[in-house]
Protein backbone atom coordinates (compact mmCIF):
# COMPACT_ATOMS: atom_id res chain seq x y z
CA UNK A 1 0.00 0.00 0.00
CA UNK A 2 2.62 2.25 0.42
CA UNK A 3 4.24 2.55 -3.02
CA UNK A 4 0.43 3.72 -3.85
CA UNK A 5 0.04 7.30 -4.55
CA UNK A 6 -3.06 8.87 -2.89
CA UNK A 7 -4.71 9.69 -6.09
CA UNK A 8 -4.60 5.54 -7.42
CA UNK A 9 -6.32 4.99 -4.26
CA UNK A 10 -8.77 7.78 -3.63
CA UNK A 11 -12.64 7.43 -4.51
CA UNK A 12 -13.37 11.10 -6.27
CA UNK A 13 -16.58 12.74 -6.40
CA UNK A 14 -17.36 15.14 -8.92
CA UNK A 15 -19.17 18.35 -7.85
CA UNK A 16 -21.22 20.31 -10.16
CA UNK A 17 -20.95 23.45 -8.27
CA UNK A 18 -24.08 25.32 -9.76
CA UNK A 19 -26.00 22.14 -8.92
CA UNK A 20 -24.67 21.04 -5.89
CA UNK A 21 -25.59 23.02 -3.05
CA UNK A 22 -27.21 26.66 -2.63
CA UNK A 23 -25.94 28.46 0.51
CA UNK A 24 -27.16 31.94 -0.40
CA UNK A 25 -30.77 31.27 -1.27
CA UNK A 26 -30.29 32.69 -5.39
CA UNK A 27 -31.37 29.41 -6.97
CA UNK A 28 -27.40 28.59 -7.59
CA UNK A 29 -24.91 26.47 -5.67
CA UNK A 30 -22.19 28.66 -4.52
CA UNK A 31 -19.23 27.95 -1.82
CA UNK A 32 -20.65 28.75 1.04
CA UNK A 33 -23.06 25.50 0.14
CA UNK A 34 -20.84 23.42 -0.60
CA UNK A 35 -18.56 23.60 2.55
CA UNK A 36 -21.42 23.38 4.30
CA UNK A 37 -22.06 19.65 2.75
CA UNK A 38 -18.73 18.80 3.58
CA UNK A 39 -19.23 16.37 6.54
CA UNK A 40 -22.29 14.71 4.29
CA UNK A 41 -19.56 14.18 1.61
CA UNK A 42 -16.61 12.95 4.55
CA UNK A 43 -19.22 10.65 6.08
CA UNK A 44 -20.29 9.17 2.12
CA UNK A 45 -16.51 8.03 2.40
CA UNK A 46 -14.99 9.87 -0.28
CA UNK A 47 -11.41 11.24 -0.42
CA UNK A 48 -11.04 13.81 -2.90
CA UNK A 49 -13.41 16.12 -4.84
CA UNK A 50 -13.52 17.43 -8.52
CA UNK A 51 -15.11 20.78 -9.18
CA UNK A 52 -16.43 21.58 -12.00
CA UNK A 53 -15.50 25.31 -13.13
CA UNK A 54 -15.84 27.33 -10.63
CA UNK A 55 -14.37 30.45 -12.45
CA UNK A 56 -16.35 33.73 -13.51
CA UNK A 57 -17.96 33.04 -17.04
CA UNK A 58 -20.87 34.24 -19.40
CA UNK A 59 -21.69 30.68 -19.05
CA UNK A 60 -22.54 29.83 -22.73
CA UNK A 61 -21.19 26.68 -21.75
CA UNK A 62 -21.82 26.37 -18.34
CA UNK A 63 -18.53 27.75 -16.79
CA UNK A 64 -16.63 25.91 -19.65
CA UNK A 65 -16.41 29.56 -21.20
CA UNK A 66 -14.09 30.81 -19.08
CA UNK A 67 -13.32 34.65 -18.47
CA UNK A 68 -10.69 34.71 -15.74
CA UNK A 69 -8.71 31.70 -15.02
CA UNK A 70 -7.83 33.29 -11.32
CA UNK A 71 -10.94 34.01 -9.60
CA UNK A 72 -14.32 33.13 -8.81
CA UNK A 73 -17.49 33.68 -10.24
CA UNK A 74 -19.42 35.92 -8.56
CA UNK A 75 -22.47 33.35 -8.03
CA UNK A 76 -20.48 31.25 -5.99
CA UNK A 77 -18.81 33.18 -3.96
CA UNK A 78 -16.09 35.08 -3.15
CA UNK A 79 -12.26 33.93 -3.64
CA UNK A 80 -12.25 34.23 0.32
CA UNK A 81 -15.09 31.27 0.00
CA UNK A 82 -12.96 29.17 -2.34
CA UNK A 83 -10.31 29.11 0.22
CA UNK A 84 -12.67 28.60 3.58
CA UNK A 85 -14.08 25.64 1.49
CA UNK A 86 -10.31 24.32 0.29
CA UNK A 87 -9.43 24.86 4.27
CA UNK A 88 -12.11 23.05 5.53
CA UNK A 89 -11.98 19.88 2.68
CA UNK A 90 -8.37 19.61 3.82
CA UNK A 91 -9.21 19.86 7.28
CA UNK A 92 -11.56 16.69 6.85
CA UNK A 93 -8.37 14.98 4.51
CA UNK A 94 -10.36 15.80 1.20
CA UNK A 95 -8.49 16.62 -1.78
CA UNK A 96 -9.37 19.01 -4.50
CA UNK A 97 -8.70 19.17 -8.06
CA UNK A 98 -10.11 21.70 -10.10
CA UNK A 99 -11.40 21.62 -13.78
CA UNK A 100 -8.65 23.62 -16.02
CA UNK A 101 -9.90 24.38 -19.75
CA UNK A 102 -6.43 24.96 -21.78
CA UNK A 103 -7.98 24.51 -24.77
CA UNK A 104 -10.14 27.88 -25.22
CA UNK A 105 -11.26 31.00 -23.17
CA UNK A 106 -14.66 32.68 -23.06
CA UNK A 107 -14.63 34.95 -26.05
CA UNK A 108 -15.43 37.81 -23.12
CA UNK A 109 -11.94 36.75 -21.24
CA UNK A 110 -10.11 40.49 -21.21
CA UNK A 111 -7.29 37.96 -23.72
CA UNK A 112 -9.64 37.67 -26.56
CA UNK A 113 -11.18 41.03 -25.97
CA UNK A 114 -7.57 42.42 -26.80
CA UNK A 115 -6.85 39.75 -29.36
CA UNK A 116 -10.09 40.74 -31.20
CA UNK A 117 -9.35 44.42 -31.13
CA UNK A 118 -6.66 44.71 -33.88
CA UNK A 119 -4.87 42.70 -36.07
CA UNK A 120 -1.25 44.47 -34.28
CA UNK A 121 -2.59 44.57 -30.41
CA UNK A 122 0.07 42.72 -28.07
CA UNK A 123 -2.08 39.87 -28.20
CA UNK A 124 -2.90 39.15 -31.73
CA UNK A 125 -1.30 36.01 -32.15
CA UNK A 126 -3.23 34.59 -29.17
CA UNK A 127 -6.02 32.86 -30.63
CA UNK A 128 -6.11 31.11 -34.10
CA UNK A 129 -6.63 33.51 -36.83
CA UNK A 130 -7.30 33.20 -39.96
CA UNK A 131 -8.02 35.56 -43.32
CA UNK A 132 -10.85 33.27 -44.74
CA UNK A 133 -12.32 29.96 -43.70
CA UNK A 134 -9.24 27.56 -45.24
CA UNK A 135 -11.51 24.70 -44.41
CA UNK A 136 -14.92 23.11 -43.99
CA UNK A 137 -14.21 22.13 -40.38
CA UNK A 138 -16.79 21.96 -37.82
CA UNK A 139 -17.31 23.17 -33.98
CA UNK A 140 -19.02 20.14 -32.54
CA UNK A 141 -21.12 22.49 -30.46
CA UNK A 142 -22.11 24.99 -33.36
CA UNK A 143 -22.29 24.43 -36.79
CA UNK A 144 -18.82 26.73 -38.57
CA UNK A 145 -15.58 26.31 -36.66
CA UNK A 146 -14.69 29.71 -38.15
CA UNK A 147 -16.17 32.53 -36.57
CA UNK A 148 -15.61 36.22 -38.70
CA UNK A 149 -14.89 39.30 -36.45
CA UNK A 150 -15.39 42.57 -38.40
CA UNK A 151 -12.75 44.74 -36.21
CA UNK A 152 -9.89 42.67 -37.41
CA UNK A 153 -12.08 41.43 -40.71
CA UNK A 154 -10.69 37.69 -40.07
CA UNK A 155 -12.12 34.78 -38.76
CA UNK A 156 -11.22 33.09 -35.33
CA UNK A 157 -11.60 29.21 -35.00
CA UNK A 158 -12.82 27.17 -32.12
CA UNK A 159 -13.79 23.28 -31.29
CA UNK A 160 -16.72 24.25 -29.14
CA UNK A 161 -18.89 26.84 -29.11
CA UNK A 162 -18.07 30.15 -30.96
CA UNK A 163 -18.05 31.77 -27.59
CA UNK A 164 -15.12 29.84 -26.38
CA UNK A 165 -12.69 30.85 -29.32
CA UNK A 166 -9.45 28.25 -28.94
CA UNK A 167 -5.66 29.76 -27.58
CA UNK A 168 -2.75 29.22 -30.15
CA UNK A 169 -0.83 26.77 -27.87
CA UNK A 170 1.82 27.59 -30.69
CA UNK A 171 2.78 31.13 -29.02
CA UNK A 172 4.64 30.81 -25.70
CA UNK A 173 3.07 33.84 -24.39
CA UNK A 174 -0.40 31.94 -24.18
CA UNK A 175 1.74 29.10 -22.50
CA UNK A 176 3.28 31.38 -19.83
CA UNK A 177 0.18 32.93 -18.72
CA UNK A 178 -1.98 29.71 -18.31
CA UNK A 179 0.66 28.43 -16.83
CA UNK A 180 1.03 31.54 -14.31
CA UNK A 181 -2.69 30.67 -13.50
CA UNK A 182 -2.21 26.94 -12.78
CA UNK A 183 0.65 28.37 -10.10
CA UNK A 184 -1.78 30.41 -8.81
CA UNK A 185 -4.10 27.77 -7.70
CA UNK A 186 -1.55 25.30 -6.98
CA UNK A 187 -0.04 27.79 -4.28
CA UNK A 188 -3.59 28.35 -2.44
CA UNK A 189 -2.97 24.39 -2.23
CA UNK A 190 -5.33 22.53 -5.02
CA UNK A 191 -4.38 19.22 -5.34
CA UNK A 192 -4.14 18.83 -8.65
CA UNK A 193 -6.45 19.06 -12.20
CA UNK A 194 -9.15 17.67 -14.14
CA UNK A 195 -7.91 18.98 -18.13
CA UNK A 196 -10.91 19.82 -20.18
CA UNK A 197 -11.11 18.70 -23.65
CA UNK A 198 -6.74 18.24 -24.23
CA UNK A 199 -7.53 16.47 -27.13
CA UNK A 200 -8.65 19.58 -29.03
CA UNK A 201 -5.34 21.78 -28.15
CA UNK A 202 -3.55 21.28 -31.37
CA UNK A 203 -5.35 20.89 -34.76
CA UNK A 204 -3.79 19.73 -38.14
CA UNK A 205 -0.79 22.24 -39.43
CA UNK A 206 -2.68 21.24 -43.11
CA UNK A 207 -5.45 22.65 -42.19
CA UNK A 208 -6.89 19.46 -44.13
CA UNK A 209 -10.62 19.26 -44.61
CA UNK A 210 -12.97 16.25 -43.43
CA UNK A 211 -14.79 14.41 -46.12
CA UNK A 212 -17.89 13.84 -44.40
CA UNK A 213 -21.33 14.79 -46.73
CA UNK A 214 -22.55 16.83 -44.56
CA UNK A 215 -22.37 19.50 -41.75
CA UNK A 216 -22.84 19.30 -37.81
CA UNK A 217 -26.95 19.86 -38.00
CA UNK A 218 -27.08 17.52 -40.71
CA UNK A 219 -24.94 14.90 -38.52
CA UNK A 220 -26.76 14.95 -35.49
CA UNK A 221 -29.94 14.88 -37.65
CA UNK A 222 -28.65 11.64 -39.05
CA UNK A 223 -27.09 10.34 -35.23
CA UNK A 224 -30.60 10.69 -33.63
CA UNK A 225 -32.41 8.55 -36.71
CA UNK A 226 -29.75 5.91 -37.16
CA UNK A 227 -31.41 2.75 -36.36
CA UNK A 228 -29.57 -0.21 -38.10
CA UNK A 229 -26.01 -2.09 -37.31
CA UNK A 230 -24.64 -0.24 -40.05
CA UNK A 231 -26.56 3.31 -39.78
CA UNK A 232 -25.12 3.22 -36.33
CA UNK A 233 -21.27 2.10 -37.83
CA UNK A 234 -22.21 4.78 -40.31
CA UNK A 235 -22.59 7.22 -37.83
CA UNK A 236 -19.74 6.80 -35.71
CA UNK A 237 -17.44 6.76 -38.54
CA UNK A 238 -18.97 10.26 -39.51
CA UNK A 239 -18.12 11.28 -36.15
CA UNK A 240 -14.48 10.33 -35.95
CA UNK A 241 -14.40 11.32 -40.01
CA UNK A 242 -15.77 14.66 -39.25
CA UNK A 243 -13.46 15.81 -36.29
CA UNK A 244 -10.24 13.85 -36.82
CA UNK A 245 -8.02 16.93 -37.89
CA UNK A 246 -9.26 19.07 -35.05
CA UNK A 247 -7.80 16.46 -32.38
CA UNK A 248 -4.99 14.11 -30.95
CA UNK A 249 -1.76 16.60 -32.57
CA UNK A 250 1.68 14.60 -31.01
CA UNK A 251 2.40 18.06 -29.95
CA UNK A 252 0.21 17.82 -27.35
CA UNK A 253 3.07 15.31 -25.53
CA UNK A 254 5.29 17.95 -24.50
CA UNK A 255 2.52 20.37 -23.36
CA UNK A 256 1.87 17.39 -20.75
CA UNK A 257 4.93 17.04 -20.17
CA UNK A 258 5.55 20.89 -19.63
CA UNK A 259 2.81 20.91 -17.18
CA UNK A 260 3.49 18.00 -15.57
CA UNK A 261 7.09 19.58 -14.50
CA UNK A 262 4.73 22.38 -13.09
CA UNK A 263 3.11 20.42 -10.81
CA UNK A 264 6.12 18.04 -9.60
CA UNK A 265 7.77 21.25 -8.58
CA UNK A 266 5.10 21.30 -5.92
CA UNK A 267 5.05 18.97 -2.62
CA UNK A 268 1.96 16.58 -1.75
CA UNK A 269 1.88 14.26 -5.05
CA UNK A 270 -0.32 16.81 -7.03
CA UNK A 271 -2.09 15.32 -9.66
CA UNK A 272 -3.63 15.59 -13.88
CA UNK A 273 -6.45 14.20 -14.69
CA UNK A 274 -7.07 14.59 -18.90
CA UNK A 275 -10.61 14.33 -20.12
CA UNK A 276 -9.43 11.64 -22.91
CA UNK A 277 -9.52 7.99 -22.68
CA UNK A 278 -6.04 7.73 -24.97
CA UNK A 279 -3.77 6.16 -22.79
CA UNK A 280 -0.34 7.68 -24.95
CA UNK A 281 -1.21 11.18 -22.97
CA UNK A 282 0.39 8.99 -20.19
CA UNK A 283 3.66 9.48 -21.70
CA UNK A 284 6.01 7.20 -20.33
CA UNK A 285 3.42 6.47 -17.45
CA UNK A 286 5.59 9.34 -15.25
CA UNK A 287 6.46 12.27 -17.17
CA UNK A 288 2.51 13.46 -18.53
CA UNK A 289 -0.84 12.80 -16.73
CA UNK A 290 -1.49 10.87 -13.65
CA UNK A 291 -4.75 9.51 -15.35
CA UNK A 292 -6.83 9.51 -17.94
CA UNK A 293 -10.39 8.15 -17.90
CA UNK A 294 -11.31 5.10 -19.38
CA UNK A 295 -14.61 6.14 -21.17
CA UNK A 296 -14.57 3.28 -23.42
CA UNK A 297 -15.77 1.23 -20.34
CA UNK A 298 -19.28 3.61 -19.96
CA UNK A 299 -19.81 4.04 -24.17
CA UNK A 300 -22.46 1.41 -24.29
CA UNK A 301 -26.08 0.59 -24.13
CA UNK A 302 -25.72 -2.06 -21.43
CA UNK A 303 -22.79 -2.96 -19.19
CA UNK A 304 -22.72 -6.24 -20.50
CA UNK A 305 -20.34 -8.95 -18.51
CA UNK A 306 -18.75 -9.47 -21.98
CA UNK A 307 -18.55 -5.72 -22.81
CA UNK A 308 -16.45 -4.94 -19.14
CA UNK A 309 -14.72 -7.94 -19.59
CA UNK A 310 -13.32 -6.63 -23.31
CA UNK A 311 -12.81 -3.15 -21.79
CA UNK A 312 -10.34 -4.22 -18.98
CA UNK A 313 -8.46 -7.03 -21.04
CA UNK A 314 -7.37 -3.95 -23.74
CA UNK A 315 -7.11 -0.78 -21.02
CA UNK A 316 -5.28 -3.09 -18.59
CA UNK A 317 -2.67 -4.55 -21.18
CA UNK A 318 -2.35 -1.02 -22.95
CA UNK A 319 -1.32 0.65 -19.31
CA UNK A 320 0.42 -2.41 -18.16
CA UNK A 321 2.64 -1.53 -21.57
CA UNK A 322 3.63 1.85 -20.05
CA UNK A 323 7.58 1.66 -18.76
CA UNK A 324 6.77 2.55 -15.43
CA UNK A 325 3.26 1.03 -15.60
CA UNK A 326 0.28 3.05 -15.87
CA UNK A 327 -2.93 3.18 -13.20
CA UNK A 328 -6.63 2.95 -14.63
CA UNK A 329 -9.54 5.47 -13.86
CA UNK A 330 -12.94 4.09 -13.98
CA UNK A 331 -16.08 5.91 -14.19
CA UNK A 332 -19.95 5.37 -16.17
CA UNK A 333 -21.13 9.31 -15.49
CA UNK A 334 -19.97 12.96 -15.39
CA UNK A 335 -21.77 16.12 -16.80
CA UNK A 336 -21.94 15.23 -20.30
CA UNK A 337 -23.32 11.89 -19.76
CA UNK A 338 -26.91 10.59 -18.69
CA UNK A 339 -27.53 9.24 -15.58
CA UNK A 340 -25.69 5.46 -14.52
CA UNK A 341 -29.48 5.37 -13.34
CA UNK A 342 -31.03 6.25 -16.74
CA UNK A 343 -28.07 4.84 -19.33
CA UNK A 344 -27.69 1.36 -17.73
CA UNK A 345 -31.53 0.43 -16.71
CA UNK A 346 -33.46 -1.76 -18.93
CA UNK A 347 -36.81 -0.44 -17.40
CA UNK A 348 -37.60 -3.83 -15.08
CA UNK A 349 -34.59 -4.12 -13.11
CA UNK A 350 -32.88 -0.41 -12.86
CA UNK A 351 -32.50 -0.31 -9.08
CA UNK A 352 -30.52 -3.68 -9.48
CA UNK A 353 -28.50 -2.93 -12.23
CA UNK A 354 -27.76 1.01 -10.55
CA UNK A 355 -26.20 -1.39 -7.40
CA UNK A 356 -24.22 -4.03 -9.81
CA UNK A 357 -22.85 -0.87 -11.54
CA UNK A 358 -21.49 1.11 -8.47
CA UNK A 359 -20.04 -2.16 -7.45
CA UNK A 360 -18.68 -2.62 -10.61
CA UNK A 361 -16.64 1.01 -10.55
CA UNK A 362 -15.85 0.30 -6.99
CA UNK A 363 -14.18 -3.02 -7.58
CA UNK A 364 -11.72 -2.66 -10.53
CA UNK A 365 -8.51 -1.90 -10.79
CA UNK A 366 -7.95 1.81 -10.94
CA UNK A 367 -9.14 5.05 -9.64
CA UNK A 368 -12.79 5.19 -9.17
CA UNK A 369 -14.64 8.58 -10.51
CA UNK A 370 -18.34 9.46 -8.96
CA UNK A 371 -20.99 11.94 -9.97
CA UNK A 372 -22.85 13.67 -7.68
CA UNK A 373 -26.01 12.43 -7.18
CA UNK A 374 -25.07 8.76 -8.40
CA UNK A 375 -24.85 7.86 -4.68
CA UNK A 376 -28.94 8.10 -4.37
CA UNK A 377 -30.22 7.22 -7.96
CA UNK A 378 -30.31 10.30 -9.44
CA UNK A 379 -32.20 9.90 -12.62
CA UNK A 380 -32.27 11.69 -15.94
CA UNK A 381 -35.10 14.64 -16.24
CA UNK A 382 -35.74 15.51 -19.87
CA UNK A 383 -36.69 19.25 -20.26
CA UNK A 384 -39.94 19.43 -22.72
CA UNK A 385 -40.04 23.33 -23.19
CA UNK A 386 -36.78 24.66 -24.99
CA UNK A 387 -37.20 27.46 -23.51
CA UNK A 388 -36.00 26.00 -20.36
CA UNK A 389 -33.14 24.53 -22.12
CA UNK A 390 -29.81 26.17 -19.93
CA UNK A 391 -27.33 23.58 -22.29
CA UNK A 392 -26.42 25.79 -25.57
CA UNK A 393 -25.80 22.67 -27.32
CA UNK A 394 -28.88 21.79 -27.53
CA UNK A 395 -30.71 25.56 -27.64
CA UNK A 396 -28.30 25.46 -31.02
CA UNK A 397 -29.53 22.05 -32.19
CA UNK A 398 -32.76 23.34 -31.24
CA UNK A 399 -32.74 26.41 -33.94
CA UNK A 400 -30.98 24.08 -36.38
CA UNK A 401 -33.57 21.78 -36.69
CA UNK A 402 -36.29 23.84 -36.95
CA UNK A 403 -34.72 26.61 -39.16
CA UNK A 404 -32.67 24.33 -41.32
CA UNK A 405 -33.87 20.67 -41.63
CA UNK A 406 -37.61 21.94 -41.03
CA UNK A 407 -38.55 19.49 -38.23
CA UNK A 408 -41.46 19.67 -36.70
CA UNK A 409 -41.52 21.96 -33.28
CA UNK A 410 -43.09 19.33 -31.00
CA UNK A 411 -40.13 16.86 -32.44
CA UNK A 412 -37.56 19.55 -32.18
CA UNK A 413 -38.54 20.06 -29.03
CA UNK A 414 -38.05 16.13 -27.83
CA UNK A 415 -34.92 16.03 -29.38
CA UNK A 416 -33.03 19.14 -28.32
CA UNK A 417 -33.99 17.67 -25.03
CA UNK A 418 -33.16 14.15 -24.97
CA UNK A 419 -29.56 15.15 -26.23
CA UNK A 420 -29.13 18.08 -23.73
CA UNK A 421 -27.04 17.81 -20.91
CA UNK A 422 -29.24 19.41 -18.53
CA UNK A 423 -30.75 16.36 -18.66
CA UNK A 424 -28.09 14.89 -16.16
CA UNK A 425 -27.13 18.49 -14.25
CA UNK A 426 -30.12 18.99 -12.32
CA UNK A 427 -29.70 20.40 -8.54
CA UNK A 428 -28.68 17.56 -5.88
CA UNK A 429 -31.81 16.31 -3.68
CA UNK A 430 -31.31 16.77 -0.53
CA UNK A 431 -34.50 16.35 0.99
CA UNK A 432 -38.77 15.43 0.47
CA UNK A 433 -38.69 19.17 0.54
CA UNK A 434 -39.49 21.87 -1.72
CA UNK A 435 -37.06 22.50 -4.42
CA UNK A 436 -35.21 19.41 -3.10
CA UNK A 437 -33.92 21.23 -0.21
CA UNK A 438 -31.67 22.42 -2.94
CA UNK A 439 -32.77 26.50 -2.66
CA UNK A 440 -35.13 27.76 -0.76
CA UNK A 441 -39.11 27.17 -1.21
CA UNK A 442 -39.99 30.26 -3.83
CA UNK A 443 -36.98 30.61 -5.26
CA UNK A 444 -36.60 29.07 -8.58
CA UNK A 445 -34.02 26.88 -9.08
CA UNK A 446 -31.44 27.40 -12.16
CA UNK A 447 -32.60 24.08 -13.85
CA UNK A 448 -35.76 22.35 -12.06
CA UNK A 449 -35.43 19.87 -9.63
CA UNK A 450 -36.16 16.11 -11.12
CA UNK A 451 -39.57 15.87 -9.14
CA UNK A 452 -38.57 12.50 -8.00
CA UNK A 453 -37.07 13.96 -4.90
CA UNK A 454 -40.62 13.30 -3.27
CA UNK A 455 -40.80 9.68 -3.75
CA UNK A 456 -37.94 8.90 -2.25
CA UNK A 457 -35.03 9.66 -4.08
CA UNK A 458 -33.00 12.38 -1.77
CA UNK A 459 -30.51 12.12 0.96
CA UNK A 460 -32.22 12.65 3.54
CA UNK A 461 -35.00 9.95 3.25
CA UNK A 462 -32.34 7.51 2.13
CA UNK A 463 -29.64 8.52 4.77
CA UNK A 464 -32.71 7.12 7.25
CA UNK A 465 -33.57 4.27 5.17
CA UNK A 466 -30.93 1.15 5.71
CA UNK A 467 -31.91 -0.58 2.93
CA UNK A 468 -31.32 2.74 0.55
CA UNK A 469 -29.23 3.27 -2.09
CA UNK A 470 -26.99 5.32 -0.22
CA UNK A 471 -26.46 3.06 2.43
CA UNK A 472 -25.45 0.76 -0.01
CA UNK A 473 -22.84 3.11 -1.44
CA UNK A 474 -21.23 4.24 1.92
CA UNK A 475 -21.03 -0.04 3.08
CA UNK A 476 -19.48 -0.61 -0.39
CA UNK A 477 -17.20 2.48 -0.16
CA UNK A 478 -16.16 1.18 3.70
CA UNK A 479 -15.71 -2.14 2.28
CA UNK A 480 -13.04 -0.91 -0.83
CA UNK A 481 -11.85 1.45 2.12
CA UNK A 482 -10.58 -1.61 4.22
CA UNK A 483 -9.86 -4.23 1.63
CA UNK A 484 -6.57 -3.45 0.54
CA UNK A 485 -6.54 -6.10 -2.95
CA UNK A 486 -9.36 -4.21 -3.97
CA UNK A 487 -7.55 -0.86 -3.25
CA UNK A 488 -4.12 -2.01 -5.00
CA UNK A 489 -4.79 -5.59 -5.99
CA UNK A 490 -4.49 -6.49 -9.61
CA UNK A 491 -7.19 -7.86 -11.83
CA UNK A 492 -7.74 -11.41 -12.77
CA UNK A 493 -10.68 -12.23 -15.12
CA UNK A 494 -12.33 -15.67 -14.02
CA UNK A 495 -15.16 -17.95 -16.14
CA UNK A 496 -14.70 -16.09 -18.59
CA UNK A 497 -17.24 -17.40 -21.13
CA UNK A 498 -20.22 -16.54 -18.84
CA UNK A 499 -22.64 -13.86 -20.36
CA UNK A 500 -24.78 -13.42 -17.21
CA UNK A 501 -22.11 -12.97 -14.52
CA UNK A 502 -18.61 -11.33 -14.23
CA UNK A 503 -16.06 -12.48 -12.08
CA UNK A 504 -12.45 -11.39 -10.99
CA UNK A 505 -9.65 -11.88 -8.19
CA UNK A 506 -8.15 -8.78 -6.98
CA UNK A 507 -5.07 -9.61 -5.50
CA UNK A 508 -1.84 -7.83 -3.69
CA UNK A 509 0.27 -9.56 -1.26
CA UNK A 510 -1.40 -9.60 1.78
CA UNK A 511 -4.88 -10.35 0.22
CA UNK A 512 -6.84 -12.28 -2.28
CA UNK A 513 -10.43 -11.23 -2.49
CA UNK A 514 -13.19 -12.66 -5.19
CA UNK A 515 -15.99 -10.26 -6.82
CA UNK A 516 -19.05 -11.37 -8.75
CA UNK A 517 -20.95 -9.25 -10.28
CA UNK A 518 -24.14 -11.11 -11.02
CA UNK A 519 -25.80 -8.88 -14.16
CA UNK A 520 -28.37 -11.73 -14.72
CA UNK A 521 -32.21 -12.39 -12.98
CA UNK A 522 -30.91 -15.92 -12.06
CA UNK A 523 -29.66 -17.66 -8.92
CA UNK A 524 -26.59 -19.45 -9.03
CA UNK A 525 -24.15 -22.47 -7.94
CA UNK A 526 -20.38 -21.47 -9.02
CA UNK A 527 -17.25 -22.88 -8.92
CA UNK A 528 -13.80 -21.92 -8.38
CA UNK A 529 -10.82 -23.86 -8.08
CA UNK A 530 -7.39 -23.12 -9.27
CA UNK A 531 -7.07 -20.49 -6.86
CA UNK A 532 -5.21 -22.54 -4.48
CA UNK A 533 -7.41 -21.82 -1.55
CA UNK A 534 -10.33 -22.90 -0.31
CA UNK A 535 -12.94 -21.21 1.57
CA UNK A 536 -14.48 -16.95 0.56
CA UNK A 537 -14.99 -15.42 3.77
CA UNK A 538 -17.94 -12.73 2.92
CA UNK A 539 -16.42 -8.78 2.94
CA UNK A 540 -19.81 -7.50 1.15
CA UNK A 541 -23.25 -8.70 -0.58
CA UNK A 542 -25.96 -6.51 -1.84
CA UNK A 543 -28.43 -9.95 -0.75
CA UNK A 544 -27.56 -9.04 2.53
CA UNK A 545 -25.84 -12.59 3.28
CA UNK A 546 -24.22 -12.75 6.66
CA UNK A 547 -20.86 -12.56 6.20
CA UNK A 548 -20.16 -16.28 6.34
CA UNK A 549 -17.95 -18.82 4.72
CA UNK A 550 -18.53 -20.83 1.52
CA UNK A 551 -16.32 -23.20 0.18
CA UNK A 552 -15.16 -22.19 -3.29
CA UNK A 553 -16.47 -25.48 -4.93
CA UNK A 554 -20.18 -23.92 -4.30
CA UNK A 555 -20.50 -20.32 -4.38
CA UNK A 556 -24.48 -19.64 -4.12
CA UNK A 557 -24.93 -16.25 -5.74
CA UNK A 558 -28.60 -14.60 -5.61
CA UNK A 559 -30.03 -12.40 -8.44
CA UNK A 560 -27.91 -9.38 -9.51
CA UNK A 561 -25.87 -10.04 -6.66
CA UNK A 562 -23.07 -8.35 -5.71
CA UNK A 563 -20.38 -10.93 -3.68
CA UNK A 564 -17.21 -10.28 -2.65
CA UNK A 565 -15.11 -12.07 -0.50
CA UNK A 566 -11.74 -12.87 0.08
CA UNK A 567 -10.22 -15.89 -0.06
CA UNK A 568 -8.71 -18.23 2.57
C1 LIG B 1 -15.71 18.98 -21.93
C2 LIG B 1 -16.60 19.36 -20.78
O1 LIG B 1 -16.77 18.25 -19.96
C3 LIG B 1 -17.89 19.86 -21.38
O2 LIG B 1 -18.89 20.03 -20.41
C4 LIG B 1 -17.60 21.13 -22.13
O3 LIG B 1 -18.78 21.55 -22.77
C5 LIG B 1 -16.49 20.95 -23.16
N1 LIG B 1 -15.39 20.16 -22.67
C6 LIG B 1 -15.94 22.28 -23.60
O4 LIG B 1 -15.15 22.85 -22.59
Amino acid sequence: MTDFKWWQTALFYQIYPRSFADGNGDGIGDFPGITAKLDYLKDLGVEALWLSPHFPSPNWDCGYDISDYCNVAPEYGTLADFETFLREAHARQLRVILDLVLNHTSDEHAWFLESKSSRDNPKADWYVWVDTPPNNWQSCFDGDAWTYVPERNQYYYHYFMKQQPDLNWHNPAVKQAMWDAVRFWLDLGVDGFRLDAIGTIYEDPQLTPHTVPMNLAQLRHFSDTARTPSEKQQRDRYWHDMFKHQWGRPELHDLMKELRTILDEYDGDRMLVGEDDNIDYMGYGDDELHLVFNFPLMRTEQLSPAHIRKNQKNRLARLDELPTRGWGCNTLGNHDSSRIYSHYGNGQHDAELARLNAALVLTLRGTPFLYNGEEIGMQDLIITDPGKLRDTMATWYHTALIHDLHIDPVEAARRAGEMSRDKNRTPMQWGPLANGGFCPEGVEPWLPVHPNHLEGINIREQQDNPDSLLHYYKRLIRTRKSTPALLTGEYQPLHTQSNDYIAFLRTCPTQTVLVILNYSPDHRNLKFSGTGKKTARGLFSSAGRSQNDQPLGKISLGAFEVFIAELI
